[in-house]
């Protein structure tokens, strides 16, 4: 295993098991932490700095949350329109990473173009920590639904995980990579238009990943451990940012929808539901008042990892 100290975290392709076993037992030795909500002073000499090139709810204050319950400090933008990046000059990145370096120890990054996390990890000398690229990765929330399932359902081993929606989607990435250092079987269910590459699912293959493609969540539903959701009516992830549509509800086809009815007729009794979130109708509410429901309990975890991530990029932890 490599050491984490002073590694970006850039992309799941790369991750081993041992990497995946090592951030879970830290998680499991600083949980405590969040869930007493009483903060530690892990991190109290240290500096987080969140550079947000896109909209985010969730990733960007677990990230910060991560640190404030460690103890230390965090700054950064949510709004690149407000910084030299966003106006005018159109700063890029080797310039902003240049100047961001010095004002923190660790940097967590947001951008809308692939690869942008990696470009500024070339010029950083403190770690970067990639918070979604584009249509890329997003290992940190895959790194949370993992975490999720191995708690939730005690293995990763042997999961069978019907991952349904857009497959261009960086986390839709991440968990293929993911996949590959387990005993995972992954069924996939899109819209045509939405579909992984060929260079993607040829990657898996070569890597001995089991993958088996549906037209229909209701042809292989029943087989899933564990539904992984994303929606079919997405935000362009190359965009900065995108306003809403006028009409957002009642577009999702039942090919690519998980509600309570389906779960009840077709699932497993013991499937658990994930969606990194935010939806929109694929996962019909009624579902939250169900067993089967864990994405709320990925609101805690998900501080959780990245409080164990801070802590192993900048060696609080072993
Ligand atoms: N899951 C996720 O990436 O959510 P945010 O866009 O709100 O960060």
């Amino acid at each position: 295993m490599k050491s984490f100290l002073g590694r970006d975290i850039l992309s799941l392709r790369e991750f081993e098991r041992d990497d995946y076993y090592r951030i879970f037992e830290v998680c499991d030795m600083l949980a405590p932490h969040a869930r007493n909500r009483r903060n530690t002073d892990l991190c109290a000499d240290k500096t987080l700095l969140t550079a947000f090139y896109q909209p985010s709810t969730r990733t960007r204050m677990a990230t910060e949350a991560a640190m404030h319950r460690m103890g230390g400090h965090v700054l950064g933008f949510s709004d690149a329109k407000m910084t030299r990046a966003g106006d005018f000059y159109q700063e890029s990145i080797k310039d902003t990473v240049h100047m961001l370096e010095y004002y923190a120890d660790v940097i967590a990054m947001r951008h809308f173009q692939q690869g942008a996390p990696a470009e500024a990890a070339r010029y950083s000398s403190v770690p970067i920590i990639n918070c979604g690229d584009g249509w890329g990765e997003h290992p940190t929330q895959v790194l949370t639904d993992l975490y999720t399932m191995l708690k939730e359902l005690g293995r990763l081993d042997g999961l069978r995980i019907l991952c349904v929606g857009d497959m261009r989607m960086r986390t839709m990435h991440s968990i293929g990579y993911a996949a590959t250092q387990f005993d995972i079987d992954l069924d996939l269910v899109y819209p045509p238009e939405m579909a992984p590459t060929q260079e993607y699912l040829a990657e898996l293959d070569g890597r001995n990943t089991r993958v088996n493609l549906f037209k229909s969540v209701h042809d292989c539903v029943d087989k899933a451990d564990v539904i992984y959701m994303e929606p079919v009516v997405q935000a362009d992830y190359t965009k900065a940012r995108v306003d809403a549509a006028d009409a957002k509800k009642g577009l999702t086809p039942p090919e690519y929808q998980i509600t309570t009815e389906v779960l009840k007729k077709k699932a497993k009794r013991g499937v658990i539901v994930i969606h990194s979130l935010p939806r929109m109708d694929e996962l019909t509410m009624d579902v939250d008042s169900t067993r089967h429901a864990r994405y709320w309990i990925e609101a805690f975890n998900g501080v959780v990892l990245r409080m164990a991530l801070i802590a192993l990029v900048l060696g609080k932890v072993e």
